[in-house]
């Protein structure tokens, strides 16, 4: 089947059919709507979305209302404590990209995380000191005041009834909530909201979050002066001092979101639109395709040893050199983003990738430090075809697990994605290079790659995922299911997924997303291959230019996501 689907080389020479086998589910059907679509990682927040939408609302609208209830539902990775970026595209007129990434406060500095010159992870990831200042609010209603079109009350209202009233818990959040019980005991507040006085909840048992409630409500009456002033202000900052945390109101009063111009590529004749610095995400993969359009994919095959091999190496070096040059722009003013994602670039780099054998990642005595799985994504299309790709993040699962008493919402340990100190480099997988060192002020770097594709001016695709670094790949290899393999967005979400960071030197696959064959093929051209589990949670949108109807691709590695359209 596959050899007919993706006819090529493989369909004349029969034996590379097998390798070019791997468990796409061709034919898989996506949720087809045309009236608008929302897809996310909780079918509840996708539900709040597509009623906005049907109630008149706009895709801005749209994405604001889901984010707001993915906050309640989805407390692994929704939020109003951390950050985030949105790239928006409307169908007339010029994309945008909000950015709501957390900055570090104000008494930040690279080498904040020493303790008598030792490094300390603990501090650095799990502490107060690793909450960044929150940007959710302030970029949400930025993106609203310059696009929305319904009431801001109104797009915040769902959530607040979802969190005073209460959501029915499934089997994936029981079970979530459940590993997290250790660590929530550490902070009373997060215990009392997470657990029924410290037991799990159970899967229909109804979660109420009344302290997140009444802080949503007055970010709903008051906009982000009721989070970054007031009485929520208040709470964070008695929190921080009481635990040796940084953040004071006046940090909270000074945060603003930006708006960014966003990064451009071009892919095979699409227009690809992603999120600048501070996320690495555009530039890598904008990076990454122009590496790849000079080679012939669909020829190859789908899920080929050829193909895989050719996108490992460009996922190397587009890797490298994120590690080399990226952090926030505002504080670095030589970041070469435009050399980065030159065409003339990508063929020298194409040039250095030799077609059958691996090449090797220098130096050997570095690894990149632990990043979070977890950060979730929503894709949104409305009735007049404007587009929103928003990813978000507390950075771990829960963040850093601190909730303080009186607001109900988890804050982040962004802090943890600067790197660790100057000249920390080491073989242990610290990174100290200097343009992601902490600053006041400063936007530590992220990986988070909101994306939207367009063709011949309109919409075509929206795209992204959780993932930590993995991210920029699971987008990378969603675009190319859809454009080179001709995938619809179900098919495209459910493809194996494989990924490079440069360092250390491996390709990690999906374990039984890529056949056995494959993998010895791999191994034969010389790298090594190492079996994960599921990589990313990708949320697609594809409009299908011939009936203009939009098609959702939802990621079932994971519980609860939801397509919901008309
Ligand atoms: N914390 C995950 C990211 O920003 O990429």
């Amino acid at each position: 089947m596959r050899c007919l689907r993706f006819a090529g080389v493989a369909a004349v020479v029969p034996w590379l059919c097998v390798l070019a086998l791997a468990p796409v589910h061709a034919g898989s059907v996506p949720v087809r709507a045309s009236l608008g679509l929302v897809v996310s990682q909780s079918d509840l927040a996708s539900d709040v979305g597509f009623a906005v939408i049907k109630d008149g609302g706009n895709a801005i609208d749209a994405a604001v209302a889901t984010a707001f209830a993915l906050a309640v539902t989805h407390p692994t990775a929704g939020n109003i404590g951390g950050g985030g970026f949105l790239v928006y595209r409307p169908e007339h007129g010029e994309p945008v990209a909000y950015d709501f990434r957390e900055t570090a406060p104000a008494g930040s500095h690279p080498e904040m995380w020493l303790k008598d010159g030792v490094y300390d992870k603990e501090l650095h990831h799990n502490s107060h000191r690793a909450v960044g200042v929150p940007g959710s609010v302030a970029g949400l209603h930025l993106a609203w005041r310059e696009h929305g079109s319904k009431p801001w009350a109104d797009l915040v209202a769902p959530a607040i009834r979802l969190a005073r009233d209460g959501f029915e818990v499934t089997h994936g959040l029981a079970r979530s909530l459940a590993a997290q019980i250790p660590h929530f005991r550490k902070y009373p507040a997060s215990l009392a909201q997470f657990t029924r006085a410290g037991d799990p909840y159970r899967a229909g048992d109804i979660l109420r979050q009344p302290d997140l409630a009444r802080s949503l409500e007055r970010i709903a009456e008051q906009g982000p002066a009721g989070f970054y002033e007031g009485e929520t202000a208040l709470l964070l900052e008695k929190e921080m001092a009481a635990h040796g945390g940084l953040i004071t109101r006046a940090d909270l009063k000074a945060y603003v979101a930006k708006k960014r111009a966003v990064v451009r590529g071009t892919y095979r004749g699409y227009d690809v639109i992603s999120m600048p610095p501070p996320s690495s995400g555009g530039i890598a993969l904008v990076q990454m395709l122009n590496v790849l359009e000079g080679f012939d994919l669909a020829a190859n095959g789908y899920g080929s040893a050829q193909n895989l091999h050719l996108i490992a190496e460009t996922m190397r070096r587009a890797f490298a050199d994120r590690a080399r040059h990226l952090g926030d722009p505002d504080f670095a003013a030589d970041l070469p983003a435009a050399r980065l994602v030159a065409k003339d670039y990508a063929a020298e780099l194409r040039r250095t990738i030799h077609p059958q054998r691996a090449s090797r990642s220098e130096p050997t005595s570095f690894a990149w430090p632990a990043e979070s799985q977890e950060t979730t994504h929503l894709s949104v299309v409305d009735a007049r075809r404007n587009a929103v790709a928003l990813t978000t993040t507390l950075e771990a699962g829960y963040g850093s697990r601190i909730v303080a008493p009186g607001t109900g919402f988890l804050l982040n340990n962004e802090m943890g994605d600067f790197n660790a100190g100057p000249g920390l480099t080491d073989a242990e997988g610290l990174i100290g290079t200097a343009p992601n060192l902490a600053a006041p002020g400063k936007r530590m770097l992220s990986s988070m790659t909101p994306t939207i594709l367009a063709k011949d001016g309109r919409l075509f695709m929206v795209t992204g995922s959780p993932g930590g670094r993995t991210i920029i790949n699971t987008v990378l290899m969603t675009i190319l299911n859809v454009v080179d393999f001709g995938m619809n967005a179900q098919e495209a979400v459910d493809g194996g997924r494989i990924h490079h960071q440069w360092l250390p030197d491996r390709i990690n696959v999906e374990r039984y997303g890529f056949s056995a064959d494959t993998l010895a093929a791999l191994r034969a051209r010389g790298h090594t291959v190492n079996e994960t589990g599921s990589q990313g949670v990708a949320e697609v949108i594809v409009l299908d230019p011939k009936t203009n109807l939009l098609e959702g691709g939802l990621d079932r590695r994971a519980p609860d996501g939801g397509a919901s359209g008309k």
